[in-house]
């Protein structure tokens, strides 16, 4: 069980990041949020109150994100958990297929998470302490149809988590990746589409929390969506293929 020390949060401003930042306050963590906009970040310290500061960064700027980190620990001790969770989605147009906004995508969701490991993690190695831990999504379980970018990025992200923990075992750092389902966050607030099992955050961050504190190697919430992702994970590429043309928009007739 993690003890509580500073947790930094990158895209601890609103949603998923906000509701854990406010669980892991309750618990007696201090926070160092990380986002873009000054509002929220203020606003949710301002609610928060001791123990509680933020830096307006973006995540895809390395050294921007080295030199916050620094401040927050500075400020607030040295950091034993990072969440990186700063993430954006975005459905991928075959029609008006633009590689430019696919690497956008990877670029906040995938190196926004390496940028922010190698902030923390040289500390963390050299007081043989820490956790790091990223918001992944069981969209990386498979290439989702719609959301080619999204899913690679994620995939990467589990990928990359999987092989640090590996790496650090034995040194003192735990590393946790989170695979969200659907939660209502502004993120999913123009989704237009069903979201099964879809949860309102406080429950969310209350079971993720434990499961983040306790030092599991993933955090997988809810399960019944672990049951139905994991069953398609598992799945012939052609029967794969087959359930999920069902599910997803037909392509227009040319005439
Ligand atoms: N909601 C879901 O159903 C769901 C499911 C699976 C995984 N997730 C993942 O959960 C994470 C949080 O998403 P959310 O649902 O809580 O959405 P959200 O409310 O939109 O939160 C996204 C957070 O990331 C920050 N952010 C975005 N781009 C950033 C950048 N370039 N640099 C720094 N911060 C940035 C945002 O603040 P600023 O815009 O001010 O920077 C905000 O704090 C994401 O990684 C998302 O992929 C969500």
């Amino acid at each position: 069980m993690s003890v509580p020390g500073l947790a930094i949060i990158t895209g601890g401003s609103t949603g998923i990041g906000a509701a854990l930042a406010r669980q892991l306050h309750h618990r007696g963590w201090k926070i160092g949020l990380i986002a873009r906009r000054t509002e929220p970040l203020q606003a949710l310290a301002d609610e928060l109150g001791d123990g509680v500061a933020w830096r307006a960064v973006d995540v895809c700027d390395a050294e921007g994100l080295q030199v916050a980190c620094g401040e927050l620990q500075d400020e607030l001790g040295p950091c034993e958990l990072l969440l990186a969770n700063a993430g954006v989605g975005a459905p991928t147009s075959i029609q008006r297929f633009d590689p430019a906004a696919v690497t956008g995508v990877m670029r906040v969701n995938f190196e926004g998470v390496v940028n922010a490991v190698a902030a923390v993690l040289p500390g963390m190695l050299e007081r043989g302490r820490g956790q790091l831990a990223a918001t992944s999504s069981y969209a990386g379980w498979r290439g989702m149809p719609t959301t080619a970018a999204y899913s690679a990025s994620k995939a990467a992200v589990s990928s990359f988590m999987e092989s640090l923990r590996v790496a650090l075992r034995g040194r003192g750092v735990a590393v946790t990746t989170l695979h969200p389902g659907y939660v209502r966050t502004d993120l999913t607030a123009g989704n237009r589409f069903w979201m099964p099992f879809v949860m309102d955050l406080e429950p969310f961050a209350a079971r993720t929390v434990r499961g983040l504190l306790a030092r599991k190697s993933e955090v997988n919430v809810p399960w019944p969506m672990t049951i139905v992702v994991g069953t398609l994970r598992r799945l012939p590429n052609w029967l794969y293929d087959w359930a999920m043309g069902m599910m997803s928009p037909k392509p227009r007739a040319r005439r």
